[in-house]
């Protein structure tokens, strides 16, 4: 898929900006503070409804347009996904409530209809990349859930809505737990709050154990080869209610034995994961907190079975990371029919010769890709022949 036109109202130091999208790569230049990050940002709001750096979606909204009681950030796309069009409307509105402060909420509007933001995320694809994700690797087990969590509702409808589901029943479920823990009172109280984050929990597990193995076939692959061989990447999920009954230890992972867990059903992993609850709930009590399910989960990104968060080189993780996003956009084709847009922030400058080829190797079939650089010759003639080049300044393009 690929972007015909894009406009962008109120949206960080976008006043307005309106434009057509050209196919193909098209590299974003301008100095530091001009609107390059901002520009990849709005357009990977489309995909996910979530910005990348933003805290909060109040923070989004230009915060030089004049004082108002409404004031409203747009975004709007229009955009070809296989054989047709669509257009996407995302408003990001700020209202003021009198001496209560301002409030924001945010409408959406695909073709022309509003529809529930859970239901469009996905809609548009796009793969992320940025220097920074070398986090998924080497950060917290967080940023590990979010990428998964980003990837896998871009290709599975009911995942948004799933993840948002158990995350309300988990804090209902803690908030029982410390209430529990402090003061006392009948654990029976727990079941609904149990049954809510056993089947939605039931449904990430599982969705999280097809995705990660899918995605690691491909990233082997392209490991494999980007390494020249060197080096077998290995994605091991380490699920915090794993159905496999004998969890995975120290030993097995570092003989780097893969543990398959794609035989479970939803089902299996449901009334697993129930039973693995009633085990703990004397001890959840005891912490007032849920100790079990998907909010804990986590991967390990393995080379040669070593593991790359702990002891990864820098060239290691950068390589392993180049490979997991490659992988992700094959990927994301493969799971929705089309190729999702690629957004690279400052990413070729961080590579060296050799992997600046390999990515750019891998971008031939893809329908639309946007780079952002301070530095536009740090692409050879040759890539900029065959690329549109954009200056923007300010948060206007200033390149026509
Ligand atoms: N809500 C907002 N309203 C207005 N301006 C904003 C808002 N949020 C951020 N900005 C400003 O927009 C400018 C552009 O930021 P952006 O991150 O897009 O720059 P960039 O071109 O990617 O720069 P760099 O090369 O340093 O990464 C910055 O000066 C930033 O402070
Ligand atoms: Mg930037």
């Amino acid at each position: 898929m690929y972007l015909t036109h894009l406009s962008l109202s109120n949206f960080r130091n976008y006043i307005r900006l309106d434009t057509s999208m050209p196919q193909g790569t098209l590299v974003v230049m301008g100095d530091n503070a001009q609107g390059k990050t901002s520009l990849l940002e709005a357009i990977y709001y489309l995909a996910t409804f979530t910005s990348f750096q933003a805290g909060q979606n109040r923070e989004l909204i230009n915060f030089l347009a004049p004082k108002a009681d409404l004031l409203v950030g747009r975004i709007v796309a229009e955009y070809r996904r296989g054989p047709k069009n669509h257009r996407l409307e995302v408003r990001i509105i700020q209202e003021s409530q009198g001496f209560n402060g301002v409030r924001v909420r945010r409408e959406a509007l695909l073709d022309g209809t509003k529809k529930k933001i859970s239901e469009l995320v996905g809609h548009f694809n796009a793969v992320l990349f940025l220097p920074r994700m070398m986090s998924i690797i080497d950060g917290t087990p967080t940023e590990r859930r979010r990428y998964l969590d980003l990837a896998i509702s871009q290709t599975n409808a009911h995942y948004t809505a799933s993840l948002s589901a158990y995350n309300k029943a988990l804090s209902q479920r803690n908030a029982l737990l410390k209430t529990l823990s402090e003061r006392g009172g009948d654990p029976e109280q727990l079941a609904y709050w149990d049954e809510q984050i056993i089947q939605t929990g039931a449904f990430l597990i599982r969705a999280r154990i097809q995705a990660i193995t899918e995605i690691e076939e491909q990233a082997a692959l392209i490991h494999s080869e980007l390494t020249r061989g060197a080096e077998r990447l290995r994605l091991s999920y380490l699920p915090a209610y794993d159905p496999h009954h004998e969890p995975a230890n120290q030993m097995v992972l570092n003989f780097d034995t893969p543990i398959d867990r794609n035989q479970f059903t939803r089902e299996e992993i449901a009334t697993g994961f129930e039973a693995a609850l009633k085990t703990a709930r004397r001890a959840e009590i005891a912490r007032g907190q849920t100790t079990l399910g998907p909010h804990r989960d986590d991967v390990q990104f393995l080379a040669n079975g070593v593991d790359l968060g702990v002891y990864g080189s820098r060239g290691q993780i950068r390589t392993a990371l180049l490979s997991l996003k490659i992988a992700e956009i094959n990927w994301m084709k493969s799971k929705t029919g089309y190729w999702p847009v690629l957004l690279l922030d400052e990413v070729l400058a961080e590579l060296d010769t050799q992997r600046r080829a390999d990515l750019i190797a891998h971008l031939t079939d893809i329908k639309q890709a946007l780079l952002t650089t301070t530095d536009v010759d740090l692409f050879g003639s040759d890539f900029l022949e065959n690329a549109t080049v954009w200056q923007v300044e300010n948060g206007r393009r200033i390149d026509s």
